[in-house]
């Protein structure tokens, strides 16, 4: 799986088939997607457009909450399928872990998996506990866990417990949604580097090999979150930049699902 990738949330109609066009240029392979982001037609159409061949690009989409609550897995993947107008995709992730859902939704995951429709399955927004429970009733280990992480929110705990079971981690909001960009210590390394803050961020991640997913529909912004590959951060800066967390969230966190319907 590529490190570096495209988030589509927000990018909605022709704006999600031209960031992809932009990003594939800039050597993007994969293209992250959900059915509740209202744009995996157009991510479709962006695929078929992008002047690369299917086979080159990683494809991720999410079950949305609803489908799970629905008990309608096997329904959901088809329509996910049937709007990208694509035969398979590369990653299908359980996008929450619905109280009282997630564990049957992993079962009929593991299905989707088999039929090979799904070359990999895996889990956001999943912490530990939810991870421990999975393993329990599972042999399938999820390949990715798809997690908000950036400067100012660093799970480390659960990144490490991720790591040390080979279960990839990808980084959702890894731009904080803009809320590190102008952070001084952000700022102050950026100038050491000569290189942006967002790159900074993004770097920082990628060194921790962890997958980063930004998303923009600017061609200027898709290019220098790509530019992320020809420099390396010291050691001493690398601690710094772990010393910023702050837990703070710019999606909801795992723990709001007990409290309000997503
Ligand atoms: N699994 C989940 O629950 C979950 C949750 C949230 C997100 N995601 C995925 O993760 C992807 C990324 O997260 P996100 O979209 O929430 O946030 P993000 O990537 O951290 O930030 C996106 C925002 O930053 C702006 N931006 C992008 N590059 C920039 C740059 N170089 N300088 C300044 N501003 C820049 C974008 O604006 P412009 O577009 O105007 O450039 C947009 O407003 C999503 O698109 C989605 O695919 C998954």
């Amino acid at each position: 799986m590529p490190l570096l990738g495209l988030g589509v949330y927000k990018s909605l109609g022709s704006e999600a088939e031209t960031s992809i066009v932009s990003a594939v240029k800039n050597g993007y392979r994969l293209i992250d997607t959900a059915s509740v982001y209202k744009n995996e037609e157009n991510v479709g159409n962006g695929i078929r457009s992008c002047g690369v061949p299917r086979k080159e690009l990683f494809i991720t989409s999410k079950v949305w909450n609803t489908a799970q609550r629905m008990g309608d897995i096997a329904g959901a993947f088809e329509r996910s399928l049937d709007r990208m107008r694509l035969d398979y995709v590369d990653l299908y992730l359980i996008h929450w872990p619905v109280p009282g859902c997630y564990m049957s939704t992993w079962k009929e995951l593991e299905q989707i998996y088999e039929t090979r429709r799904a070359t990999s399955i895996g889990v956001s927004n999943f912490e530990i506990h939810h991870l421990q429970e999975l393993e329990s009733i599972s042999g399938i280990v999820p390949a990715v866990n798809q997690i908000e992480v950036h400067p100012l929110c660093y799970p480390k705990k659960l990144i490490d417990y991720c790591q040390a079971r080979g279960i990839q981690v990808q980084a959702y909001a890894p731009l904080a949604r803009g809320a590190y960009l102008d952070n001084d210590v952000m700022c102050v390394l950026a100038t050491k580097y000569a290189k942006t803050p967002a790159q900074i961020g993004l770097r920082w991640m990628v060194q921790k090999n962890i997958s980063v997913i930004p998303k923009s529909v600017h061609k200027d912004r898709i290019a220098e979150n790509a530019d992320i590959f020809d420099f390396t951060i010291e050691p001493e800066d690398m601690a710094i930049l772990d010393s910023l967390n702050q837990n703070l969230h710019s999606s909801h966190r795992p723990e709001d699902l007990r409290d309000i319907i997503l």
